[in-house]
């Protein structure tokens, strides 16, 4: 028996909300370990839809653990906006079934507001990254610079006017610098203060939580935000989130020793999709790029931003594989391409007139790399729904396996619908 972190091989919206759905009636902890409320996770049950983006997936399951590690960095005002959205579409939000780590760093207005002045101010000189405007870079940046304020200093009042001055000596020169108002002292501990009561009560010593689960035989599904092409060190920097996004931080950013993280479960789409700025290789800026966005309702769930729609890019993924130390792959949405006369899959770029088999590492590169396609026969019956691979069309599986081959992993499961049991297991992730 494995514990599995699930991770995104691609740019983010791989489906991982909807797999972790699925995987965690197998699981007893459900762990977010990085990223924050930037994150868009839809899951379809029976028909009712719920969006987090916060709160970890496993949280609509009755009698599950859901933890936020201290990985995330995490926005007090959204987390009680979720709670109450959630509570009202009757999940259970309580102490008892969710823990949020003591040692995570707070996401405050500042942050937010700072994510806004340099994307506006970048968009007028065309080098924004178009990130999602939740804060999330600058309260990382904080966490890194050692003035972050954190989940436990809301319970010290001693302490907490300290952590406020020295953030703010930062924060004031910044927006000095860059021509904005100063925050105030005040303002910032009113902040801190009108949400404290409703956090602290949700507070723990997760380390010591996982610790113990894990002593105990527990069953550990640790949820990865966005995907690899996003990671801050492996995507394609500097279009990228301000966090590891790879499956080795569910370790650091959840408290627990590398070798408790088990099995590495990639969600992989059948074609790519990409929100915000940054190279894309196998774009498709014309009618394939239409209709996979049309037909995949290809939308942010954060920032209702359309997603930049294209092929599937193997060399992308094969790199995923190796970064992340994929066991298997979620492979989802392959009901997207039904209909389509042929689809093309990258294998490989070609990059000042030179082959290569991966994604090189600088930003011009990345700019210029051309996409070397193979063509492969579309099918003609529909994989929607399927719930079994005898139920698929000989070409979907033909396509299946082909991308399997090229990314040198084998699909595990395999996702037909936004429904949650539109789904077919090949290998349990937790058997393995
Ligand atoms: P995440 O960020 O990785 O959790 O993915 P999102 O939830 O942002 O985006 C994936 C979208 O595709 C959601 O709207 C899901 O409901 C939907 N989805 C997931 N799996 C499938 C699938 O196999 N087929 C189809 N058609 N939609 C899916
Ligand atoms: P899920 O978990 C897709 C993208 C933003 C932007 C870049 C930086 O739903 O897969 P940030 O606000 O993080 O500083 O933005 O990262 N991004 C995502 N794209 N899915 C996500 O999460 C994303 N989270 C951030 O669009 O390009
Ligand atoms: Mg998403």
């Amino acid at each position: 028996m494995a514990n599995v972190v699930v991770v995104g091989s691609q740019w983010g919206d791989e489906g991982k909300g909807k797999i972790v759905d699925w995987l965690s009636e197998r699981a007893d902890v459900v762990v977010r370990f990085q990223g924050g409320h930037n994150a868009g996770h839809t899951l379809v049950v029976d028909g009712k839809v719920y969006k987090l983006s916060l709160l970890p997936s496993g949280i609509v399951r009755q009698g599950k653990l859901s933890i936020i590690g201290n990985g995330v960095v995490f926005d007090p005002h959204a987390f009680v906006a979720e709670s109450a959205k959630l509570k009202a579409q009757g999940v259970t939000v309580s102490p008892e079934c969710l823990k949020i780590a003591e040692n995570t760093a707070l996401i405050l207005s500042l942050h937010r507001e700072l994510d806004g002045f340099r994307e506006d101010a970048a968009s007028n000189s065309g080098t924004k990254i178009g990130t999602t405007r939740r804060g999330i870079g600058p309260a990382y940046e904080d966490k890194v610079g050692r003035r972050a304020v954190r989940v436990m200093d809301l319970a010290d009042l001693d302490t907490l006017p300290l952590k406020v001055d020295r953030l703010l000596t930062h924060h004031n020169a910044l927006r000095r610098g860059l021509g904005h108002p100063e925050v105030s002292h005040e303002a910032i501990m009113q902040e801190l203060i009108s949400v404290a009561d409703e956090i602290l009560p949700y507070m723990d010593r997760v380390w010591k939580i996982l610790d113990d689960k894990r002593r105990a035989g527990a069953r550990i599904l640790f949820e990865g935000a966005q995907g690899t092409l996003l990671d801050i060190d492996h995507g394609t920097y500097p279009f990228v989130t301000s966090s590891n996004t790879v499956a080795g931080q569910a370790s650091p950013g959840a408290g627990i020793g590398p070798d408790s993280i088990g099995y590495v479960l990639g969600i992989t789409k059948a074609y790519t999709t990409r929100v915000g700025e940054g190279p894309f290789p196998t774009e498709q800026d014309n009618e394939v790029g239409e209709f996979l966005g049309t037909k995949g309702h290809e939308f942010g769930t954060v920032t209702g931003r359309k997603r930049r729609c294209g092929w599937f890019d193997a060399v992308l993924v094969r790199q995923a594989v190796a970064v992340n130390g994929i066991n298997g792959i979620a492979l989802t949405k392959l009901d997207v391409l039904d209909g389509l006369d042929e689809i093309k899959v990258c294998t490989g770029y070609r990059l000042d007139g030179v082959l290569i088999d991966y994604l090189p590492a600088s930003q011009g590169a990345q700019a210029r790399v051309e996409p070397v396609y193979e063509t492969l026969e579309g099918w003609k019956g529909t994989t929607k729904g399927a719930r079994s691979w005898n139920d698929l069309p000989a070409q979907a599986v033909k396509y299946v396996r082909h991308i399997e081959e090229l990314i040198g992993a084998p699909v595990a499961l395999l996702s037909t619908s936004p429904e949650r049991d539109d789904t077919i297991l090949v290998t349990d992730p937790f058997q393995d």
